[in-house]
């Protein structure tokens, strides 16, 4: 067990001291205290194993032997800026370069997603000469001002939409404007896209760039129907803009199928600029832009130098070179591939079993359970899903919700989990489903919180759900 010098209350009470609460814990009520991980698990100070569900970071596990001990080599030879020559940052660049489309030739090496974002809205602007972004509704781009202001999940909560930005719908084909039984989604989601430029075009503005995460997972873990990109690209393209494919949070082999997850939208799609963070460190803050040339010299043509302190220090690139060669050695895209279709059948399963279960989407590891409180409305059981959430915590398994109902319990945990993590997790799942429905049945009321408690409903015509 790791030392634990600190309780946990007391860790909480000088949390609750010198930290903000805006900066928000999981599990509120009953927060955990995590002292080390590894792969697939983290450890709470007692040394009670929880199965990590969610965490999209620890891409090839946590604390990957391999992955440290490259950071620790390192860091005993040299750390220091990209102003002078390093074969680190160019083997980083190489290897990147490897497993992106040709086009994608340029790098910019970063400490943060937001960094990589605020980058790419830098290039677009500058490539096409226009300020104005369309972005997708629900969607989270970074913590930066430029990018609370293209994201509607954030800028609604603040000051509302800048006369920059349009919205665009999200192709959700589960609750969203045009659903599964429509001939043909990814066209009509893309000319709603091409509506939102052409209304923004008729007041004057022009399109710099369309931002969207290749599977937006914020939005509710959506899987965009194929060859809605290339279509939106047109788009975008013929309004002067940029296409930029937000890969932070689904990059590096999640989607199983492919390396990039804008790949799942065709053979030939390319972006004009691609975003990575997250996984690309395993846990260490690294983030890369990806361009064109021609992007890249339009930049380049201001004369004004990009200079970031620490992105493409010589640890950074040690690390996430050590990732791609975990991915490579362990055949981790492969292996999402396969558990990613069990837990997906698994699912499906239960969804066959429990109303509760409105959609299963996913692809890889990257995977959507939508709850629902009926199947006419598709009304968001976001109640329930809290509820199961805490319960799930309860037998020691870490899982979250996302879309604007938090409602849909997202999957996306480290590139390690296992079959047998699968079975475990669903099982448990399926146990806790049962017991809801038992409870509903007799009338009794969810409530979620430490020892996920009940109440009891004494009103007339008591119903599921109902959390306070
Ligand atoms: C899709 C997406 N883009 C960008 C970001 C911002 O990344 P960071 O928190 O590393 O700045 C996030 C973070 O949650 C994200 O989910």
């Amino acid at each position: 067990m790791a030392a634990d010098p600190h309780g946990k209350a007391e860790t909480l009470a000088r949390r609750r001291r010198l930290l903000s609460s805006s900066c928000r814990l999981f599990f509120p009520e009953d927060p955990i205290k995590i002292v080390r991980g590894q792969g697939q698990y983290m450890y709470d100070e007692q040394g009670a194993e929880y199965i990590d569900c969610i965490n999209n970071v620890a891409h090839v596990g946590h604390c990957h032997p391999l992955v440290v001990q490259a950071a620790h080599e390192q860091n005993q030879v040299l750390n220091t800026n990209s102003r002078y020559l390093h074969d680190n940052i160019m083997d980083f660049a190489q290897r990147l370069s490897e497993t992106l489309p040709e086009k994608l030739c340029v790098f910019y090496f970063l400490n943060s997603g937001s960094e990589a974002n605020d980058l790419a809205l830098r290039l677009a602007r500058q490539y096409t000469g226009h300020w104005d972004v369309v972005v997708l509704d629900h969607a989270y781009h970074g913590h930066l001002s430029s990018l609370i202001d293209i994201s509607p999940y954030k800028f609604r909560d603040l000051d509302g939409q800048k006369e920059w930005v349009h919205v665009a719908p999200l192709p959700d084909t589960y609750r969203g404007l045009y659903r599964e039984d429509h001939p043909n989604p990814a066209e009509a989601y893309a000319n709603e896209v091409k509506r939102v430029v052409s209304s923004a075009q008729e007041q004057g503005r022009q399109i710099a760039a369309f931002f969207a995460e290749s599977l937006p997972s914020v939005g509710g873990q959506i899987i965009p129907p194929a060859g809605y990109f290339p279509e939106v690209a047109e788009h975008i393209h013929r309004a002067g803009g940029v296409f930029v494919a937000d890969e932070i949070q689904v990059g590096f082999g999640r989607v199983g199928k492919h390396f990039w997850a804008f790949q799942l939208q065709g053979e030939d799609f390319v972006p004009d600029i691609v975003t990575m963070g997250k996984s690309i460190g395993n846990g260490h803050p690294v983030a890369c832009v990806a361009t064109t040339q021609a992007v890249a010299r339009a930049f380049e043509a201001t004369g004004v130098e990009y200079f970031n302190t620490f992105g493409g220090n010589p640890v950074s690139c040690a690390v996430g070179l050590a990732v791609l060669d975990v991915l490579e050695k362990e055949q981790l895209q492969a292996h999402a591939a396969c558990v990613g279709s069990f837990l997906m059948e698994l699912l499906r399963k239960q969804k066959a079993k429990h109303p509760i279960i409105g959609d299963i989407r996913g692809v890889g590891l990257f995977i959507g359970v939508d709850l629902i409180k009926d199947e006419t409305t598709r009304m968001p059981a976001t109640e329930e899903a809290e509820y199961l959430i805490s319960r799930l915590k309860e037998n020691y398994i870490l899982l979250s919700t996302d879309g604007p109902g938090r409602n849909v319990l997202k999957f996306k945990p480290p590139m390690c989990f296992t079959l047998d993590n699968v079975q475990h997790v669903v099982a448990k799942l399926d146990a806790i489903l049962t017991d809801m429905e038992e409870r509903v049945r007799s009338c009794e009321t969810l409530r979620p919180g430490p020892g996920a408690a009940l109440l009891r409903s004494t009103g007339p015509g008591c119903r599921a759900a109902a959390g306070n």
